[in-house]
């Protein structure tokens, strides 16, 4: 999975001929369904900025920024509408795709020295945000054989095709997983265990001295995720906004994810000191944090029809019951920074 979405050639997020975002790619993601999405977000950032005591200078750090449309939601808005925030705004982009970074380079150049590259930073307060990033790592796949729990590796069949094959589990930390989430697998059931989410977080957690880590993603608590009535697990690819039926078949040619275990997320931040003080439904979490009242102000100002149609089309996409968001969740965490 690792060399099919991220090795430097071949990899799929890191291909330039590709078109992965967007109508004519393989996917659409909130911040390009609607710019509600990353509008109702600025405002909530402007909020965490208040509670954090409005600070001279402050840093959002973006992990996955794919093709931009996030970031440069958040800065127009905050530019527009929080200029006191947006002035004391620093936006970090963390992003593993040389083409993914090129792309987000254009995209926000208008906002000039307000944004900076770099891979994950060290910050005195702030925000690191992600949607669809932890989904993206790669995971390790194990099966309940006869023999025990065992781990689902890649093979080259005579036929020089890929297919899984079974073997001993890859690493103690995988037995240790199983453990701690109480997971009990049935005979011929496979799950997704996501090690790299783990890594990640306790590197966020370690540069992170003040403020939020807020992660959005679709995902479920581990006992549903791991229920034996999901005997496959959740890992699936997407081509073209459909499903590939089998994900060994052209690998580089489409997005490979897996849904993210939100138990696991949480407790690991607990242990790293990150306090959860949110975790919602995407939908809810942006009607609380003001969406409705951002569609009304981005209506007013709206100059043709066209526009005021697809800002309601992407509100319904954002909100509806049963839609899209309503199957993504928001984790917001807190580190309380320590006086010294
Ligand atoms: C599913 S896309 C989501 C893009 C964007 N957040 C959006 O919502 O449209 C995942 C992105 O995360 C990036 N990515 C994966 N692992 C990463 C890591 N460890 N650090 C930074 N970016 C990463 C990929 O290159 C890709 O652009």
């Amino acid at each position: 999975m690792k060399a099919a979405l991220y090795d430097p050639e071949h990899g799929y997020y890191q291909r330039s001929d590709r078109e992965r975002w967007g109508r004519e790619g393989d996917y659409r993601t909130s911040p390009e369904r609607s710019q509600l999405f990353s509008a109702t977000f600025a405002l909530y950032f402007a909020r965490l900025y208040e509670e954090l005591e409005r600070p001279a200078q402050w840093t959002i750090v973006e992990c996955g920024a794919g093709d931009g449309s996030f970031a440069a939601g958040v800065l127009q808005t905050l530019a527009v509408q929080f200029p006191a925030v947006f002035a004391a705004t620093k936006y970090v982009v963390c992003e593993v795709s040389q083409d993914a970074q090129r792309r987000v380079r254009e995209r926000l150049v208008e906002f000039g020295d307000h944004v900076q590259f770099s891979d994950l930073v060290p910050i005195d307060i702030g925000i690191y945000f992600s949607n669809e990033l932890l989904d993206a790592f790669p995971v390790h796949r194990l099966v309940r054989t006869e023999q025990g729990l065992s781990e689902l590796y890649v093979n080259v069949d005579s036929s020089g095709a890929f297919v899984w094959a079974t073997g001993p589990l890859s690493s103690p930390r995988l037995a240790g997983f199983c453990d701690t989430y109480s997971v009990e697998l049935a005979q011929g059931q496979v799950i997704e265990i996501n090690l790299a989410a783990d890594d990640w977080l306790a590197q966020v957690a370690s540069k992170l001295a003040g403020g939020f880590v807020i992660t959005v993603d679709y995902g479920a608590e581990s006992a549903e995720l791991y229920d034996p009535a999901r005997p496959k697990g959740t890992l699936r690819a997407f081509s073209r906004h459909s499903f590939v039926d089998d994900v060994l078949s052209q690998p580089g040619e489409y997005d490979i994810t897996s849904s993210v275990n939100w138990t696991q997320v949480k407790a690991v931040g607990e242990k790293l000191g990150l306090k959860v003080v949110d975790f919602a439904s995407q939908d809810k979490f942006l009607l609380q944090a003001g969406l409705l009242e951002e569609l009304d102000q981005q209506l007013s100002s709206a100059e043709t029809e066209g526009q005021k149609a697809s800002l309601t089309t992407g509100a319904r996409e954002m909100i509806l019951p049963g839609g899209m968001a309503s199957s993504f969740q928001v984790l917001v965490q807190r580190r309380v920074k320590e006086d010294v």
